[in-house]
């Protein structure tokens, strides 16, 4: 069964073409990153022109590049939340439109718990570990720009929020942080980057632990950044580098403290990872390593589906309709 995927919740125009819901036949993703990058942050009006214009053409591609034709397509999944109302009405008046048009069922799915399928998906032959029905129940980390939390996954039509970010989500507190040290937008991937060359122990931040609960709180981190960077502002070089070392390592040890926690408490051998800060390489050294410890069968999504894309949604989208999954 071929389900094509929409996705247009924040900056990015994305469709994909999947096979029963696991093999990515193909996947597009175009964003307007670029033009936002000089405001700080997204502007939703930018995000939504930019989608009108490019989702015929990007659906287009991706039913070329997966050598599918529209009438042998088994349906049409598209992102109905979270995301900005404007981008996201976009995704879902087009692929109402389709189904529509060509009589295939339409099927809404969240994007929060499609970050967490696309460890089930499988990018090429060279695709070795990824999640089955087998793996479940599992834990459920989900770290993006918008949305940071922790869920109990029976399977996903029955998933439960243990937990989540109490102010700013995971990724937010990476852009953040860039924007203080004049880094650029969005900061993870910069941050990810120049922390490679800081490791140092002579700068350090505190995150709120929360403990006894599944929830997190990155805004005192940011906070903290921020007083050093205005104490050591006179300093003719501030230790950038080691600022995003500091930060980022905090940061990441603290997701994977809770995670893994959260999988001990509640009896669970298997952990699922999704959203953009999923890609950061601090994160994904350390998840391998204490899971390993701990005997926790962790999965990571492929680098190129940790960032929004629509193979997810097509991914997830067979489940909802199949409930297989
Ligand atoms: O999941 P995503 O593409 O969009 C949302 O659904 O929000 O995540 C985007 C977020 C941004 O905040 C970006 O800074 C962060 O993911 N991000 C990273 C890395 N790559 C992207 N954060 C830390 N390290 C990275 N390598
Ligand atoms: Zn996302």
């Amino acid at each position: 069964m071929n389900i094509l995927g929409i996705e247009t919740s924040c900056d990015e125009t994305a469709a994909a073409v999947v096979r029963d819901g696991q093999k990515i036949l193909s996947t597009i993703v175009l964003s307007s990153l670029r033009e936002h990058s000089r405001y700080g942050g997204i502007i939703p009006e930018i995000a939504s022109r930019r989608q009108i214009e490019l989702i015929s053409l990007v659906v287009k591609e991706a039913l070329l590049k997966a050598r599918i034709k529209l009438p042998d397509i088994s349906a049409v999944a598209v992102t109905a939340k979270p995301g900005l109302i404007g981008s996201l009405l976009v995704g879902t008046s087009f692929a109402k439109s389709l189904s529509f048009a060509l009589k295939k069922p339409l099927i809404e799915v969240d994007h929060i718990h499609a970050h967490l399928y696309a460890n089930f998906l499988i990018v090429n032959d060279q695709t070795k570990n990824f999640a089955t029905q087998q793996s479940l129940p599992a834990i459920g980390l989900v770290v993006s720009g918008g949305h940071t939390g922790i869920f109990y996954i029976k399977n996903f039509k029955n998933m439960k929020l243990l937990g989540q970010t109490r102010d700013d989500a995971a990724g937010e507190s990476f852009d953040k942080v860039a924007r203080m040290l004049h880094l650029g937008y969005p900061g993870g991937p910069i941050i990810d980057r120049l922390a490679k060359e800081g490791v140092n122990d002579n700068i350090q931040f505190s995150c709120a632990q929360l403990p006894g609960t599944e929830d997190f709180s990155f805004s005192g981190i940011k906070t903290a950044v921020l007083y050093y960077i205005k104490k050591h502002r006179h300093n003719e070089h501030l230790p950038i580098k080691k600022i995003a070392y500091a930060f980022q390592s905090r940061v990441v040890s603290v997701l994977a403290e809770k995670c893994l926690a959260a999988c001990q408490k509640h009896k669970i051998k298997t952990l699922l990872v999704g959203g953009g800060v999923a890609a950061n390489s601090a994160l994904r050294k350390l998840l391998l390593q204490k899971a390993k410890e701990q005997k926790i069968n962790v999965f990571l999504p492929d680098l190129s589906l940790c960032l929004d894309n629509a193979a997810m949604i097509a991914g997830l989208g067979y489940h909802v309709m199949t409930r297989k999954v």
